[in-house]
């Protein structure tokens, strides 16, 4: 398996580092090879593209992408566009799934179990980058795409993870369908329209609507709730941070983008400058890209069978490394702990 790997700015580099280590640590048997590649706001500076085609044709000629993070500038920069969000278009990564758990986190001790995945739209909705002014400069418009394919597709991929989640667990699967459509009548009014009606070739899921600041609230009370939420681009990119500080903040969440053919990890955070170059970023979520990928890997019908069972066990022995990090130390500072990215790394790669 070829992964690209792009690791970005501020602590990007740290952190997707730490995967690597443990991803190499793990075993020769995964076969997976890797390819460096460049992408951010210090590639901007020193080349004038954010995305350079090399690291575009890398990622396209890779079967995985693990991503760290980058620093977009939140003015406006002439040629800057995010090359995440042009990562994720061009490669056709429409499904954004974001899991939250608080299964083994010291802190959530006593407290009921939450256990969810936001699966968030990544291609169309605000982020389609259709953004305007007018010409006396006095208006800004931002054009909110919904299709009728888009959201077929992800709400599909959000019922099947829904049903694939039941099964292991042996609990009733449902999804929580979240929309704006009694304020955005026709653009959210196309996704519910659409998403009720993929909901209903599974008889087995429970489903349910829920507009999206009633949901942001429920997110934040009382999240033991939901199981599978599915929501378009921004609604998505919001609610799955409120869902992460369930499980142990920025520091511990965990994405993975998915199309067809090829999938993108990637922590949730972002390039923390205000931590970036003191060695103290949580290496977890980048490391658990890393279980992500192992796990997606052995679904991908591209591998023998025996190749799947192979990644399957590494992901296995990696998320048990992780519960047992997370459970007995050491932590980084986000956590509530004084050990610094290095060590907790070491500790993973001891524990696998
Ligand atoms: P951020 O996620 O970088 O940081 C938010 C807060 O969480 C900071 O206090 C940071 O120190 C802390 N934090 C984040 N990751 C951590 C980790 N692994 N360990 C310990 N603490 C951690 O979000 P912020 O500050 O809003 O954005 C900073 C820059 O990152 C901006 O330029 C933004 O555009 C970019 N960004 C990039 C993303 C990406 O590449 N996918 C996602 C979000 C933001
Ligand atoms: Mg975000």
């Amino acid at each position: 398996m070829k992964l690209c790997v792009i690791s970005g700015d501020g602590i990007g580099p740290e952190v997707i580092d730490a995967a690597l280590q443990v991803l190499h640590a793990l075993s020769p048997e995964l076969k997976i090879e890797t390819v460096i590649a460049q992408a951010g706001w210090d590639t901007f500076q020193a080349t004038g593209s954010a995305l350079p085609d090399t690291t575009r044709a890398l990622a396209e000629a890779a079967d995985a992408v693990l991503f760290g993070a980058v620093a977009s500038p939140s003015h406006a920069v002439p040629g800057y566009q995010s090359p995440i969000v042009a990562l994720r278009r061009a490669l056709d990564l429409y499904a954004n799934i974001r899991p939250t758990t608080n299964t083994g986190l010291p802190a959530a001790s006593g407290q009921p179990p939450v256990d969810l995945v936001v699966v968030r739209e990544n291609t169309e909705g605000l982020y389609a980058g259709r953004e305007r002014l007018t010409d006396d400069g006095h208006t800004a418009i931002a054009e909110r795409v919904i299709t009728r394919r888009g959201s077929e597709r992800i709400v599909r991929r959000a019922c099947e993870l829904a049903m694939q989640r039941g099964q292991r667990t042996g609990t009733a699967p449902k999804v929580t369908i979240v929309h704006k459509a009694n304020v955005l009548r026709v653009s959210d009014g196309l996704f519910r329209t659409v998403a009720l009606e993929v909901a209903q070739q599974y008889p087995a899921l429970t489903i349910e609507e829920l507009l999206v600041d009633t949901a942001a609230m429920h997110l934040a009370q009382a999240p033991q709730r939901f199981d599978v939420i599915v929501t378009t681009n921004m609604f998505g990119d919001i609610l799955s941070d409120i869902a992460c500080i369930h499980g142990g903040g920025l520091g511990l969440a965990s994405s993975a983008n998915i199309g067809e053919r090829q999938a993108l990890f990637e922590p949730v955070h972002g390039a923390a400058p205000d931590i970036a170059g003191r060695g103290i970023a949580n290496p977890l979520a980048a490391i658990q890209c890393v279980a992500l990928l192992l796990e997606w890997a052995a679904t991908r019908p591209e591998h023998a069978e025996a190749q799947r069972i192979v990644y399957d066990q590494w992901a296995q022995r990696l998320r048990a490394a992780i519960a047992t990090t997370l459970c007995n130390g050491p932590h980084t500072p986000d956590m509530g702990g004084t050990a610094t990215t290095a060590e907790v790394t070491t500790a993973i790669i001891e524990h696998v």
